[in-house]
């Protein structure tokens, strides 16, 4: 999951960029070094109608400036903040998209410049479509730990709808390319929800998926997300979305997952023992982290800011010593409250008591209608409550 959007809650966790004020003053200050770096890789080799997160198609004119201006970009990090990463997270766009060359100069200028002593994850989201055994090679080498393979379906008239660039095959080949290449902690996206997707298929997908067996599995409803193209068809009546169906499917995915292993430790997320992704938990725990790229948030302390999207602009500002911010926020212990209410109640783990010692009302209600219950000082949605997520959170903000 990328950092510039949040799937599958109407929460909005960060405010859209109208909300914030144009550009950082000083450097905030951070309780300790920051832990977690998010790097943001915006290309495609193809545009998916349904995406909403930020991407360009790829242009192999501008990757090489690109990759620099990535370098550029936490040079300045590395001077401005105490890095001492436990968590890295590639995502996108495609990650992989970028050559074998250029993955291997990007990486290796996070090596040259960061302490690696103390990471622990080291993700990269992959594409079927540019998995090969020589970057899968390369990316081991370097020190990538995790991969998040977005397969989405397993069958080729649903990757077809939804524009991918690979077929189901392909992308059984790229999870066994990867396997080969000893990544031993492998994640799968895959939609449900998607326009005529029946019941059957989606137990075939999740039963497939399965079969893989990977150490992590995203599942994720579809949502019509303004500004794309399926969101336009929908509003013009050509896709219908069935939240009805949606629910049913969501308790299917729970109820296979768990039979077959998986831990649901997040609404969307389902983790073998020991491999739910640090790095996103430590993001929905309220952690301090950078992000670098075009596009991407990043919150220490009190402060909140997001790079420009624009990645020829994000370059430009960056290769000629101009800082990229785009906007900045701070925020307030009343939305950093709001906000850890709204992502934590979406975890295994639940809201801290002591976040909702107001609420005691709420709270009664939501448990006597057994969608919450009391786990270890927290409250946690029950089986039932995880189906009515975002309403739940909706009452606590
Ligand atoms: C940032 S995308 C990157 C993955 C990679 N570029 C790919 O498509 O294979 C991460 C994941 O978000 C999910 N996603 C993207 N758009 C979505 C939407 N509109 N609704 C639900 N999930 C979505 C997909 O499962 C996708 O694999
Ligand atoms: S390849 Fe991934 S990031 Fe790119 S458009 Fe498709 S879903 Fe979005």
């Amino acid at each position: 999951m990328s950092n510039s959007a949040n799937h599958n809650s109407s929460v909005v966790v960060a405010a859209g960029p109208a909300a914030f004020s144009s550009n950082a003053g000083h450097t905030p200050a951070a309780t300790g070094p920051i832990r977690h770096l998010y790097v943001h890789i915006p290309f495609c080799a193809r545009i998916c109608p349904y995406c909403a997160f930020y991407k360009d198609l790829l242009d192999r004119s501008q990757t090489a400036r690109f990759c620099e201006a990535i370098l550029r970009d936490l040079d300045k990090q590395c001077a401005a903040f105490a890095i001492s990463a436990k968590t890295i997270y590639f995502g996108g766009g495609t990650p992989t998209a970028l050559t074998t060359s250029q993955l291997e100069f990007l990486l290796g200028g996070f090596h040259q410049r960061l302490d690696l002593s103390t990471l622990e994850e080291w993700t990269i989201e992959a594409n079927p479509g540019s998995v090969s055994a020589r970057k899968a090679a390369l990316l081991r080498k370097l020190k990538v730990n995790r991969i998040s393979l977005g397969v989405q379906s397993w069958d080729d008239r649903l990757l077809n709808i939804l524009g991918r660039e690979h077929n189901a095959s392909q992308a059984e080949r790229s999870f066994h390319t990867l396997r080969d290449a000893e990544f031993r902690n492998i994640n799968i996206d895959i939609m449900f929800g998607l326009p005529g997707q029946s019941t059957e298929q989606w137990k075939a997908t999740l039963e497939r998926t399965i079969t893989l067996q990977p150490e992590h599995i995203s599942a994720y409803c579809l949502t019509y997300e303004e500004d794309t193209e399926f969101f336009l068809r929908q509003s013009r009546g050509e896709l219908k979305a069935n939240p009805d169906c949606d629910a049913g499917l969501f308790e299917m995915t729970m109820s296979i997952l768990e039979a077959a292993g998986y831990q649901q430790y997040e609404i969307s997320n389902y983790a073998r023992p020991g491999f739910s992704s640090v790095h996103n938990r430590a993001c929905w725990s309220g952690k301090d982290y950078l992000g670098i790229g075009p596009s991407a948030f990043s919150t220490v302390g009190m402060r909140r800011w997001q790079n420009l999207a624009d990645y020829r602009a994000y370059a430009d500002r960056v290769l000629s010593r101009q800082s990229p911010i785009g906007s900045t926020e701070n925020l307030t212990s009343e939305m950093k409250r709001a906000e850890r209410i709204a992502l934590s109640l979406r975890t295994g783990e639940g809201i801290s008591s002591a976040l909702l010692n107001d609420r005691q009302q709420t709270i009664e209600e939501f448990v006597s209608l057994g969608l919450l219950r009391q786990s270890n000082g927290c409250f946690v949605l029950t089986r039932a409550g995880r189906s009515l997520a975002d309403s739940v959170a909706e009452a606590f903000l």
